[in-house]
């Protein structure tokens, strides 16, 4: 059987499965092109959690990694929330533990704490409002009379909204080990191949890549972004897998990576036949203890009140 035949019989299959267990497969923007393919709801880090928070599914099986199916799970304790594969972490988000961020709030016991959502629930307890590539700036600025923010873990991204928001923060020694491999190199080199293409990048990229782009945005704020540019060639900073549904949603116009080097393993772990066995088994369940959950969903209700 070829490969296409053997994805769409494999889809066929997650499709009964999903309706007989009233499931949902929520889908992270830089998995796979098959995975993405099947998605009832693909998006950002942001989206999928707020689609997750109004889900009326019983069943939710996320296509991402693990502190984006925690954040899942923190916000629906009634629902089951499944991976198809357990290992999927987020290296950013195990650069960060709650031991050391409590050593760093004692150090600075009058900061609010503000939390990439890439972190471990235990992590999310000792934060005070999480935010995403998609909102930083804005839960940021909805702190206005907060003298002292401690900023956690990406350097990079707090960097980035740090100069947005003309705001200092003391920060976490915490980077994304798959946008690091984005360089200025490589985005100068894209921009004299593709003299007109605009260049768009993810804020965890480091300042020297930041600085060459004409957007810095989230993987839903570049889907957004393409869809409304005039521009017929967009140079993009961030995982590769968002250029499928790039090139999906926008046929007519060109997408062209920064850098083929940039792939993040662990949102490659999750195959077809993994979303099949998951929903067949119902496993991997990710569940949070209600010490954990209860404390870390302040910090993730916090953040969605803001947007
Ligand atoms: P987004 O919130 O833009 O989807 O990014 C999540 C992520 O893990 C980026 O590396
Ligand atoms: Fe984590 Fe980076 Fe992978 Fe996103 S791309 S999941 S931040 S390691």
């Amino acid at each position: 059987m070829n490969t296409k035949n053997n994805n769409s019989r494999l889809a066929e299959k997650i499709q009964r499965l999903k309706e007989q267990r009233n499931a949902i497969v929520l889908v992270h923007n830089y998995q796979i092109g098959e995975v993405q393919d099947i998605a009832d709801y693909i998006g950002d880090s942001l989206r999928l959690s707020q689609t997750a928070s109004r889900t009326d599914a019983d069943v939710i099986v996320f296509c991402g990694v693990r502190f984006m199916a925690e954040t899942a799970s923190i916000l629906c304790p009634d629902k089951k929330v499944i991976m198809p594969d357990i290992n999927a972490g987020c290296p950013m988000a195990d650069m960060i533990t709650r031991e050391g961020l409590k050593i760093l709030k004692g150090k600075h016991p009058e900061a609010i704490v503000v939390g990439y959502v890439n972190t471990p629930s235990e992590v999310k307890t000792e934060i005070d409002v999480c935010c995403t590539s998609g909102n930083a700036t804005e839960v940021i600025e909805s702190l206005k009379d907060i003298e002292k923010i401690i900023f956690v873990p990406d350097k990079y991204l707090a960097h980035y909204v740090s100069e947005k928001t003309n705001r200092d923060f003391v920060i976490w020694n915490g980077y994304c080990p798959t946008h690091v491999k984005i360089l200025p190199e490589d985005i100068l080199r894209q921009k004299k191949a593709h003299v007109k293409a605009k260049v768009v990048v993810h804020p965890e990229c480091t300042p020297l890549v930041t600085q060459l782009a004409d957007e810095v945005l989230s993987t839903n704020g570049m889907c957004a972004y393409a869809k409304a540019s005039e521009s017929p060639e967009i140079i993009v900073g961030t995982e590769i897998g968002l250029l499928h549904r790039l090139r999906k949603e926008n046929p007519g116009k060109k997408f062209y990576p920064a850098s083929e080097q940039a792939i993040c393993p662990t949102m490659k772990l999750t195959t077809l036949e993994k979303v099949l066995w998951c929903l067949e088994n119902m496993e991997y369940e990710v569940k949070i203890t209600d010490e954990i959950r209860l404390r870390a969903k302040r910090a993730v209700d916090r953040m969605l009140e803001v947007k």
